[in-house]
């Protein structure tokens, strides 16, 4: 009996791996004159099919789901998100109509009520916890407990007996029986934080509890079925740590079946006015004062700053200026961190040789971003006719940031536009 040979078609699709399933079937059709052999290669098949399947869930559906929002044009980001509300999302102080965030909200809103595991990776600050809420509140778990781990400030000692509890006399300290994280968060959600942290040993546990949905609290016998959905973050790039070989593989693999990468802030610019105002407002109630005023010169700071630290960054100087300023807030009022990085430097001096080490090396490193980041967008625009849509769309850059960045280059899509 020849097996037909499925491990050739392409695993990169979804169709394809509609085709070796539908190959697999048919072979099975001859189930009854399979040698022993035969079956074997069948098992491995399988199991490829499995891993693909794992694949393509983590890469080809937010592929097709950000494929599938850019065949929605008629859908405006007001309109997606109240598409949102109307379905009943809870948002859980989630701010923002960036056609990314959208993105992660509505895959959030698909994943939550199942119980597949999640991995939030994106920058500090850009809300991993936040989206983890509202996964967990959007979920038939909503009413039991969320419980948050640090996997980066667990000393390694300990990480074991902190995830999955100890009996009373385990090692030096365990003077009483205790239980782990993993049993806290028993019917409810596990947030697995910085995941990216966890030593190797902590990664091989971890994936054997996933694997088996169980636990030993450490020094004890007694096993403990534990069902917890596990939502994981980190701001590392775990696939490339599972290439370099400081992630195991097959844990990645485990984690990531739904995969959200939430954008930095830089590239969602259009919600800063929404959350320069929310937040301004929520400062001056804990403040008990009125909402400060921001000067002209500031917010043009605020939309052209590249914020290291994401939306806690931006949170953290509203409340500074909230408590420094009078009724209107300025560049004074800024960190000096925030205020010295974002110098703004024209063309004229970023062209100019040679070096001016009257700069910092941060506000020099800035000038020639800049510089660069112009030269990049007029090449573009030259090359595609002045077509800022597809630009965008090309380098997955948000249209209404594309245009900030167009704008603060003084730069018109329309003027490179082939004369006909
Ligand atoms: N889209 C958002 N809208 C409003 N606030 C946000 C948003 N994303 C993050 N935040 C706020 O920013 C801060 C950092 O979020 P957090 O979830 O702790 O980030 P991370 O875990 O990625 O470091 C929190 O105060 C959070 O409430
Ligand atoms: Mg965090």
């Amino acid at each position: 009996m020849e097996i037909i040979k499925v491990s050739k078609l392409s695993t990169a699709s979804f169709a394809g791996l509609l085709e070796k399933i539908e190959l697999m079937r048919s072979t099975l059709r001859w189930a009854s004159q399979l040698d022993k052999q035969d079956i074997q290669k069948l098992l491995v098949q399988c199991s490829q099919l499995s891993n693909d399947v794992m694949l393509i869930s983590r890469k080809e559906r937010i592929k097709e789901n950000i494929e599938k929002s850019a065949k929605q044009p008629d859908l405006t980001a007001a309109q997606r998100k109240q598409g949102l509300l109307d379905r009943g999302l809870i948002f859980e102080g989630v701010f923002g109509e960036s056609r990314k965030l959208l993105e992660t909200m509505e895959i959030a809103e698909k994943a939550a009520p199942t119980d597949l595991p999640i991995l939030i990776d994106g920058e500090s600050g850009t809300g991993k916890e936040l989206m983890a809420k509202v996964i967990h509140n959007n979920s038939s778990r909503s009413e039991q407990p969320f419980i948050s781990v640090n996997c980066g400030a667990i000393p390694e000692n300990l990480i074991e007996s902190e995830l999955f509890g100890h009996k009373k006399g385990a090692f030096t300290g365990a003077s009483s029986d205790r239980a782990g994280k993993f049993e806290s968060a028993n019917g409810g959600t596990i947030f697995l934080d910085e995941i990216g942290e966890l030593p190797l040993q902590g990664q091989v546990k971890l994936l054997r509890v996933l694997q088996s949905q169980e636990i030993q609290r450490v020094g004890s016998e007694q096993v403990i079925i534990i069902d917890a959905r596990i939502v994981a973050a980190t701001n590392k790039n775990l696939f490339e740590m599972a290439n370099a070989g400081t992630f195991r593989e097959d844990l990645f693999y485990r984690l990531s079946v739904i995969h959200v990468t939430l954008p930095p802030l830089r590239e969602r610019k259009d919600e800063i006015p929404l959350l320069l105002e929310f937040y301004c407002d929520e400062a001056a109630e804990r403040l008990n004062r009125s909402p400060v005023k921001i000067s002209k010169r500031l917010l043009n700071f605020f939309n052209t700053y590249h914020y290291p630290g994401n939306i806690r960054e931006l949170r953290n100087i509203i409340y500074r200026m909230s408590c420094l300023a009078d009724t209107t807030a300025d560049l004074e009022h800024l960190p000096t961190l925030a205020h010295n990085t974002n110098s703004n430097i024209s063309e004229e001096e970023a062209a100019s040789e040679p070096i001016n080490l009257e700069l910092t090396l941060t506000e020099y490193r800035r000038k020639i971003t800049d510089k660069a980041e112009k030269e990049y967008l007029q090449e573009a625009l030259t090359k595609n006719n002045g077509n800022a849509t597809e630009l965008a769309r090309k380098t997955g850059m948000n249209r209404s940031y594309l245009q900030l960045v167009l704008k603060k280059h003084n730069l018109h899509s329309l003027d490179f536009r082939k004369k006909k």
